[in-house]
């Protein structure tokens, strides 16, 4: 069967890295149709904002969607484009394995953990109000039934994928309201999983030990904010944001995504590293069930980065996103 995946190229390297993970789909016999729609920039100039309903819809009609990086214009009263589209599509699980790569020279080795943020609510629910010229409240929302629903989905999932301790790390000793309704609505749902190791963190706490020893974690479930910084500080563990993948997901719809940025540094030289959109086209194969398919791209991957003959600039390397590709394909 041919799936059908919604297709956000994005701004900046956007173009260039999911070109070259379409490349590698392609050779390894991927049953993708594409149907592309636009985002971020380009999509304010045809449409007004940078993510329309127009997008919304097909990746509503296909379940399935794969994006490159977004850039928000600044200063222009948009809401993040990211943002808007885990709102409107309930993409509620903010999904990042971090697993440390052959070849990638980093302080640790054998990280393997998952990072799950809850998408949806927390600062991120855009409520600020200016009381004053000196002062603005920015709320922080927490619902139990937020909570409740991303613990299940977590447990849920390590129930299927083998792993066995999760840690929800917040900071309910000083947001005893807000973190405390996250944490309590957890220690409800993980006494329904008597058989999955549970425990609960400091985030501030988490910060330090991830740095000392991340071996030691499995799954790390927080809120929104602290997922958006502990999941990139986990990155820079295992290599940085150019090859950790990401998703993120609801109940019946999924968009996987780079989590770096749109690099204008290095936009448009070729030059950029298109693993994290590979890794995150590879976390799709599994999440449809292509498992071989993306297995053997993953081998090819391994394969690639171990020789270390072909690698982005990023990663030590001097090819370019084209030599890195072909590389990849070569040893499919
Ligand atoms: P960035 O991730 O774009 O760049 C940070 C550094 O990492 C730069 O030196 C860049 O060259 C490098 N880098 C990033 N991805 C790379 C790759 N695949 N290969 C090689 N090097 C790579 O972060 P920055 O500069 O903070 O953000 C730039 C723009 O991207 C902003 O407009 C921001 O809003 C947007 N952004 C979008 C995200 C998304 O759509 N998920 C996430 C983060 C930022």
């Amino acid at each position: 069967m041919n799936y059908r995946v919604t297709l956000i190229k994005g701004d900046g390297i956007g173009p260039e890295v999911t070109e070259a993970t379409q490349s590698v789909l392609a050779a390894a016999g991927a049953p993708i149709e594409w149907e592309e729609a636009l985002g971020g920039i380009e999509a304010v100039e045809a449409f007004g904002e940078p993510m329309p309903e127009q997008t919304l819809s097909t990746i509503r009609r296909n379940r399935l969607g794969l994006k490159g990086p977004l850039a928000t214009p600044k200063g222009r009263g948009y809401r993040s484009a990211n943002v808007t589209l885990r709102k409107k599509l309930d993409l509620y699980v903010g999904y990042r394995p971090v697993r440390t790569m052959p070849g990638i020279q980093t302080p640790y080795e054998n990280v393997d953990l998952v990072v799950l943020r809850e998408n949806t609510e927390d600062l991120y629910a855009g409520i600020e109000h200016k009381v004053d010229d000196d002062t603005v409240l920015t709320l922080k929302v927490s619902t139990r039934a937020a909570g409740e629903r991303i613990s299940r989905w977590s447990f849920e999932n390590m129930r299927y994928t083998g792993r066995r301790k999760i840690h929800c790390c917040q900071k309910a000793s000083v947001v005893p309201m807000a973190d405390g309704a996250f944490l309590d609505a957890y220690l409800s749902v993980a006494d329904e999983y008597p058989y999955i190791e549970s425990s609960q963190l400091p985030v501030d706490t988490l910060a330090f030990e991830l740095a000392q020893d991340p071996t030691r974690f499995d799954v790390l479930l927080l809120q929104n904010l602290y997922g958006d910084i502990l999941s990139d500080l986990a990155a820079g563990l295992v290599g940085g944001l150019g090859v950790v993948p990401g998703a993120n997901i609801g109940d019946q719809i999924a968009v996987f995504e780079a989590v770096h940025g749109t690099a204008p540094d290095i936009a448009g030289k070729g030059i950029a590293n298109p693993l994290a959109v590979l890794q995150s086209a590879l976390l799709m194969l599994d999440y449809v069930g292509e498992r071989s398919i993306s297995d053997h791209i993953r081998r090819a991957v391994h394969d690639v980065l171990s020789a270390g003959t072909h690698l982005t600039g990023d990663l030590g390397g001097s090819a370019n996103t084209a030599g890195f590709t072909d590389a990849i394909i070569d040893a499919l």
